[in-house]
């Protein structure tokens, strides 16, 4: 059985007075959540704080981004090592947001992904198509090049732990959500890449769904058979619906 893993992804919301005030509002609404891994990416600027708001907690730390380097003069980067330092367990690579907005290659996601793993972060490899390649029929393409290229440096040995989230580009801050079909469809397919790359670690890689998750949809997402859990923008922002998306519970319609 794979665990579902639900990860709050913050962007550039929050300070840390806001992450502060989110923690003790939410840790309280999800305490009694054992059945599933609940995750929190705030800010580099607020994982310090977070660090310390989730102590004697089950909820964990993830960092947005990585630098590959170990340490040096890379200006405005973090290493995964001051990540670990801050009590990170997961670490997001290649959000779709990184590939467009600063042109983050699969290359480069591949030895973020790979340099996490090698400190113990948990890896959350995002892959996922544009509105235009979906239309031309190239999703099971891209995502299929995506996944290979991003998941190259991964040992097999500890591709177990590694996260793919699949996240379709039209999907995300848009309000349209894939519909439980169609992103069955392609965790299906991602499942048998996996597979194949991997052999029977391929079973066990939990494969989340992420792109305008909210409490209303997100149970029926959850339900199908590939999808291990979200990742989730816009609706984990604030204590109450983000808890109760870990729920899987049905909010109000949105
Ligand atoms: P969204 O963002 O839930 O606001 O669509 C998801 C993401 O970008 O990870």
């Amino acid at each position: 059985m794979r665990r579902p893993v639900i990860a709050a992804n913050w962007k550039m919301f929050k300070t840390t007075g806001e992450a502060q005030a989110f923690a003790e509002a939410f840790l309280p609404l999800v305490k009694d959540a054992q059945e599933v891994d609940v995750v929190l990416a705030p800010p580099a600027t607020a994982l310090s704080t977070l660090s310390r708001a989730l102590e004697g907690s089950a909820v964990h730390l993830a960092s947005q981004n990585v630098c590959a380097e170990e340490e040096g003069a890379f200006t405005g980067e973090i290493a995964p090592r001051m990540l670990t330092d801050l009590g990170c367990r997961y670490g997001i690579v290649g959000h779709s947001e990184r590939r467009t907005l600063y042109g983050e290659t699969d290359e480069q996601v591949a030895a973020k992904a790979a340099a996490l793993l090698s400190h113990d972060v948990l890896p959350i490899v995002c892959v996922g198509e544009t509105l235009e390649q979906r239309e031309t029929g190239q999703t099971f393409a891209v995502v299929g090049v995506q996944l290979q290229e991003s998941l190259a440096k991964i040992p097999p040995d500890r591709a177990a732990q590694v996260v793919v989230a699949y996240e379709p580009i039209w999907a995300i801050g848009t309000g349209k959500t894939a519909t439980p079909e169609i992103a069955q469809e392609v965790h299906a397919m991602i499942r048998e890449r996996l597979r194949e790359q991997f052999g029977a670690a391929g079973d066990e890689m939990r494969i989340q769904y992420g792109g305008s998750v909210k409490p209303a949809n997100a149970k029926v997402l959850m339900g199908q058979p590939d999808i291990d859990g979200a990742l989730v923008g816009g609706a984990s922002l604030d204590p109450e619906s983000f808890s109760q998306i870990v729920h899987f519970e049905d909010g109000d319609a949105a």
